[in-house]
């Protein structure tokens, strides 16, 4: 068999929030995928980077006091330790927010101009005009229109399944500011999908999907002209901005899977490797996999500008469901809401990889994770089954070594050449709990086998050979095992290696059995599950959704059906006597950006800022801030400050003014910042 060519991706993750055990199901389902294709000496290129663009990235930024720029690199950081930590791997891991993918998005954005599929109209949205911004749905909430319920998104209701535009929303308030948000127009670029409608009804249906999803699209949404695609969003947003239309920006889905070929793009620049070869040559597959909550973007738009701009489509795009926890969705409040590093410091990433594949299919059924289902899948499979097998055979070889032909097993290893068969086929198909079923059976006739044999007697009555030759072939069906386990568990893979001697590396392994050689001494190569240290993953999640809820409550913006806050501040603190305004103007207070921020040897509370008023005017101010603020979190935040105040002497330096904050000291202080919007210098009236 010649070696195929494979491109493969997962979605990219956005970086607005950690990795949680939800996600992982596609990251551990296409790794698995991966890892199968490359042992089968495949030419396989695993890609995938962080998606960085959107408002909610930028509106983040601004409530932690850093820039974008700042925050991805941190998420991408995070996500890609959590990603190496549960052993998936990828050839590249890039962002969207890249040079090769701001190229990249211009290219193709040429290309779908000169294919004439690029028109502009006016939209109408919510606007913000406190901060400044058009509203994406999901910063704006009000009363569902059909059923009255309050505090819904923008899009759709929770309550009766509503799906309706946000200005259709009763009482709307913006969740950025608090305030109600007034209609404005504005121009969008949209794409003319419709355009395209004939290839893709043809396209989904070629054998690229699902059936299910095939049939799901073509009821939904071929059978009637497809709306056209909004693909702009006017400033400010964090993202590219579109060359030929300044002040509008790609919208993050439109930036979003072109981030798959930046990534590869990259990639080859560091391999030395042809673009080209990967998508733009028929020869080469491309399979996504994604879920199903963004199938419409991976089945029909990605694929309509694909076949606009002259790139090869996808060969497969694999669909799959959602994780659900106990039967119901993750959520936050009932603390099944998981988080990849909550789970990495309690537990073996091996346990999730091999329940997940226990579960995956080819279809798009949710899946669900019950702790007691892990904990017996794991227990009774990999540690009673797998494992065992390899503990109990390793003593009768370990001191002669295997035996030096392969003894007689009544056909044994035969049967798991063909199982090997089966499996292959199965991890092909993504069936991967066909997969598992299938090394399960075979590990349940090894174990018969050995037990019938009964080693432990024959080396009691001295037959050493003959129970070294059962030694023999329990190490060599465990090895089979290994093999056909390694795409799902690349630890246990390598332990394996280290018992063995040799890599495991190729299927083709399973066809040689391995004689007259030493194996190493037998090392644990799985634990059981701790309860105690599922509990320990449960109650850390519990805790730290509490601690969130708290935080929000907190800090919950004045929209409608938020709570009313307490009088304790302004009865500690009432009011100042009444001043007139030319009083207050007395005062000169300016939006300041904090250029510098630094430790003050000496000083418990203060921090030394040096503060700009635009251009070059600087002013340095010492502040007491110190225990409620991190110095390097402040550095190119806005702040106010009073810049008219005679300025002071102190012992560390002269103090020029004051920074203007809320909240009675120590580590309760709260800066006041501007919207964004406001630039360095403005007075404030
Ligand atoms: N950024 C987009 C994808 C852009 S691809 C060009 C996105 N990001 S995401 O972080 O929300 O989700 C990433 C992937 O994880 C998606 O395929 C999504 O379906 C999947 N999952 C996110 N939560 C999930 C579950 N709870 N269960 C299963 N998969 C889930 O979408
Ligand atoms: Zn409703």
């Amino acid at each position: 068999m010649t070696s195929r060519r494979i491109l493969v991706t997962s979605a990219l993750p956005y970086a607005n929030g950690p990795i949680h055990l939800g996600h992982l199901v596609e990251y551990i389902q296409t790794d698995i995928w991966v890892r199968y294709q490359r042992m089968r000496g495949n030419d396989v290129r695993y890609f995938c980077a962080d998606d960085t663009h959107g408002a909610s990235i930028m509106i983040r930024a601004e409530q932690e006091g850093r820039s974008p720029e700042a925050l991805i690199a941190d998420m991408s950081a995070q996500h890609q330790r959590d990603f190496a930590d549960f052993d998936v791997r990828f050839d590249h891991y890039g962002s969207t927010h890249s040079d090769t993918n701001r190229r990249r998005c211009e290219s193709i954005w040429q290309g779908l101009r000169e294919a004439g599929l690029v028109i502009e109209r006016d939209v109408a949205q919510l606007y913000d005009t406190k901060r400044g911004m058009f509203l994406a749905d999901r910063f704006v909430k009000g009363r569902c229109p059909s059923c009255d319920a309050a505090d819904q998104y923008g899009d759709s209701c929770e309550k009766c399944g509503a799906t309706y535009a946000a200005t259709e929303l009763k009482e709307p308030y913006s969740t950025v500011s608090g305030e109600a948000p007034e209609v404005r127009s504005a121009p969008h670029l949209f794409v003319r999908i419709e355009a395209q409608r004939e290839f893709l009804a043809e396209w989904t249906q070629a054998g690229h999907l699902q059936p299910s999803v095939a049939t799901f699209l073509k009821g939904q949404f071929l059978g009637k002209e497809l709306r056209d695609w909004d693909i702009s969003r006017p400033a400010p947003y964090f993202g590219f901005e579109i060359p030929d239309s300044p002040g509008n920006y790609w919208y993050v889905w439109f930036d979003a899977p072109i981030g798959y070929m930046a990534s590869t793009e990259d990639w080859c620049r560091e391999t030395g490797s042809s673009f080209d070869d990967w998508w733009r040559s028929p020869s080469t597959e491309i399979h996504h996999f994604i879920g199903k909550d963004i199938t419409y973007f991976h089945a029909l738009f990605w694929p309509a500008i694909l076949k606009a701009t002259g790139y090869e489509l996808p060969t497969k795009v694999h669909v799959h469901g959602f994780l659900l926890v106990n039967g119901e969705k993750m959520s936050k409040s009932r603390g099944t809401f998981v988080e990849a590093r909550t789970y990495l410091d309690h537990l073996d990433p091996a346990y999730l990889r091999y329940f997940y594949a226990s579960r995956l299919s080819d279809k798009v059924d949710d899946l669900d994770l019950n702790v007691d289902e892990l904990v017996n899948k794991i227990d009774s499979d990999l540690v009673n089954k797998v494992v065992n097998l390899a503990a109990r055979s390793a003593g009768f070889v370990s001191e002669a070594g295997l035996s030096d032909s392969y003894p007689d097993d009544g056909g044994l290893f035969q049967e798991g050449m063909r199982t090997a068969d089966e499996v292959a086929q199965a991890y092909e198909a993504c069936d991967f709990a066909g997969a598992t079923r299938a090394i399960m059976a075979h590990a349940d006739r090894a174990n018969t086998y050995f037990n019938d044999q009964a080693p432990w007697q024959l080396k009691k009555q001295d037959k050493l050979e003959q129970a070294r030759a059962v030694g023999t072939v329990g190490i060599n069906l465990y090895r089979q095992l290994a093999l056909m386990l390694a795409p799902i568990l690349p630890s246990l893979a390598k332990g394996t290696e280290a018992l063995l001697g040799e890599p495991l590396t190729s299927f083709e392994q399973v066809k040689a059995p391995l004689v007259g050689r030493k194996i190493g001494p037998y090392q644990h190569l799985m634990q059981r599950v701790d309860p105690a240290r599922v509990q320990a993953v449960l109650e850390a999640t519990k805790s730290a959704a509490e601690s969130a809820a708290q935080a929000s409550a907190g800090a919950a913006p004045g929209g409608k059906g938020a709570a009313v806050d307490d009088d304790g501040p302004i009865t500690s603190e009432p009011l100042a006597p009444e001043c007139s305004i030319e009083d207050f103007q007395r005062v000169d207070l300016r939006v300041a950006r904090v250029l510098e921020a630094e430790a003050v040897k000496g000083a418990k509370k203060l921090l030394k800022l040096t503060l700009s008023l635009g251009g070059e005017h600087r002013r340095t101010v010492f502040a007491g801030i110190k225990e409620a603020y991190e110095p390097e979190a402040l550095i190119g935040r806005l702040v106010v400050m009073v810049a008219n105040l005679a300025p002071r002497q102190m012992s560390f330096g002269l103090s020029e003014g004051m920074v203007a904050a809320a909240g009675p000291g120590k580590a309760e202080v709260f800066l006041l910042s501007p919207d964004s919007g406001a630039k360095p210098g403005q007075r404030v009236h």
